[in-house]
C-alpha cells in the first residue's frame, strides 16, 4: 500500500513523509526540487531508519507521472506539491496558475483512469480572507482571494469536489492556518530562499544576524496589542493530521463520494508581538524590530475552530507556540552547521 507524497521533500511535506512511515506507509515521494533539497531525504531515513522511493520531476511531466503509477500501486495521494509565494504569483500569475493546477490535474487524470480514491489536498485559510467572525470554521463563507496563489487554493478546492462527485471518489482538504517550526531532531524544517516574507523564518533570522531588524507592518490594527494576529500550528501537529485525514478516507469503501473538509489550527490567535516575545523567552535571544506601515493585502485577524478535526479525526495541536519557537532555533543552528 503506497502513498504518493508530492512536493514530499518541502517544508511540510517531510514532516508529513515521517510521520506516514512511523504509521507504517509505503512512501513514494515526487518532489522537482524547485523549493527544497535532496538532502532532505538522507536526512528523513537517518530519523526514521527508513528511505522511500524517491523521483525527481516536474508533475507537469505527464509521461513521467504515468510512469509512477506503472511501478508502484498507489493506493492514495498527499499533493503538496505547488509554489506558495503570495507575491511572486502576483508577478508570475500564468506560472503559478500552470504549476499549481497543472500539476493536480495531472495526478487526477491519472487517479481517475486507474480508479484510485483517497487524495489530499494542501489548501490554506488563505481562501476564507477576511473572515467576518473569529474563530473561522469549515462553514465560514469563502472570499475569492486576493491573490492569485489563493486563487489556485480555491480553484484547487473546486477541481477536486468536482472529481469527487463525478467519479465517486474521497478526497480531503485541510485548510492550514500558519505552519511554523521544525521536526524535534533539528533534521528537518523549512528552507527560506533569499529573503523570508513569513513572519517565523524572518523573526529566525533577525534573532541569528543574518537580518538587522524585523519590521513589524502595522501596530494600529484594531488587536489587542495593535499587531496583526494568525493562529500559528506547529509543522509536525500539523504532519499528523494528515495521517489521520488519511485514515479516514481510507475506512471508507472504495466508492463512495468523500468530500471532507478540515480547519487545521490551534484555535489560539497570537499577534505578531506576542510571536516575537516568544521567539525571545524560548531561546533567551535578542529579536531587534522596529515598527513599520501596514503590509499592502494584510489581513487583520485569522484564528482557527479546529473543533471539526478533533471530532472527526481525533486529531488536535499538541504543541505550544513557545516550544514549536525553539525547534525553529535549533534547526537554523542546524543549517548554520552545514555551511
Ligand atoms: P514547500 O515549497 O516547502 O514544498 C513544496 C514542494 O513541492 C517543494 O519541495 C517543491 O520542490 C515541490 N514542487 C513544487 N512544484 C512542483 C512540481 N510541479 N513538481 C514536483 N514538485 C514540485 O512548501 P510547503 O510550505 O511545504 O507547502 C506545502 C503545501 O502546503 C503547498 O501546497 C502550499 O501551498 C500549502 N500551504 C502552505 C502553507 C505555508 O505557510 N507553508 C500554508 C498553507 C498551505
Ligand atoms: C504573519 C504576520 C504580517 C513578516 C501567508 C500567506 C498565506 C498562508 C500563510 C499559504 C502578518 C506579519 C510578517 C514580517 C511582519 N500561506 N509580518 N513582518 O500573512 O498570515 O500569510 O502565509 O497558504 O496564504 O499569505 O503569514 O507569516 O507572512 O505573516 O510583521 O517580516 O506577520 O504582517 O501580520 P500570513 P506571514
Amino acid at each position: 500500500m503506497a502513498i504518493l507524497v508530492t512536493g514530499g521533500l518541502g517544508y511540510i511535506g517531510s514532516h508529513t513523509v515521517v510521520e506516514l512511515l512511523h504509521n507504517g506507509f509505503e512512501v513514494v515521494i515526487v518532489d522537482d526540487l524547485s523549493n527544497s533539497e535532496k538532502f532532505i531525504l538522507h536526512n528523513i531515513e537517518e530519523i526514521t531508519g527508513k528511505r522511500p522511493v524517491f523521483y525527481p520531476f516536474d508533475l507537469k511531466r505527464k509521461e513521467l507521472l504515468a510512469q509512477v503509477f506503472d511501478a508502484h500501486k498507489i493506493d492514495g495521494c498527499i499533493n503538496f506539491a505547488a509554489f506558495k509565494a503570495v507575491g511572486e504569483s502576483q508577478e508570475k500569475p500564468v506560472d503559478y496558475y500552470e504549476n499549481n493546477l497543472f500539476s493536480l490535474i495531472n495526478i487526477l487524470q491519472e487517479f481517475k483512469s486507474r480508479n484510485i480514491s483517497n487524495f489530499i489536498f494542501s489548501s490554506s485559510c488563505t481562501v476564507y480572507g477576511q473572515a467576518d467572525v473569529m474563530p473561522i470554521d469549515e462553514n465560514t463563507p469563502l472570499k475569492l482571494p486576493e491573490s492569485v496563489y489563493g486563487k489556485t487554493k480555491q480553484m484547487g478546492e473546486e477541481i477536486l469536489a468536482d472529481f469527487a462527485k463525478a467519479y465517486r471518489r474521497k478526497i480531503s482538504l485541510l485548510r492550514y492556518f500558519n505552519p511554523i517550526g521544525a521536526h524535534p531532531s533539528a533534521l528537518l524544517g523549512e528552507l527560506p530562499v533569499g529573503i523570508p516574507n513569513n513572519l517565523v523564518p524572518y523573526v529566525t533570522q533577525t534573532a541569528a544576524g543574518i537580518r538587522e531588524k524585523l519590521s513589524i507592518w502595522g501596530n494600529d490594527y484594531d488587536t489587542h496589542d495593535g499587531t496583526a494576529v494568525r493562529d500559528y500550528i506547529y509543522v509536525v501537529d500539523l504532519a499528523k493530521a494528515h495521517v489521520a485525514a488519511l485514515k479516514k478516507l481510507m475506512g471508507h469503501p472504495e466508492g463512495e463520494t468523500i468530500i471532507d473538509i478540515y480547519n487545521l489550527g490551534t484555535g489560539k490567535g497570537s499577534s505578531v508581538l506576542e510571536v516575537v516575545e516568544a521567539f525571545e523567552a524560548a531561546n533567551n535571544v535578542k529579536v531587534p524590530y522596529q515598527i513599520c506601515n501596514r503590509r499592502e493585502g494584510d489581513i487583520v485577524v485569522a484564528y482557527a475552530n479546529a473543533d471539526k478535526a478533533a471530532q472527526e479525526l481525533g486529531w488536535k495541536s499538541e504543541t505550544t507556540l513557545e516550544e514549536a519557537l525553539r525547534t525553529v532555533w535549533e534547526w537554523q543552528k542546524y543549517l548554520a552547521s552545514r555551511n
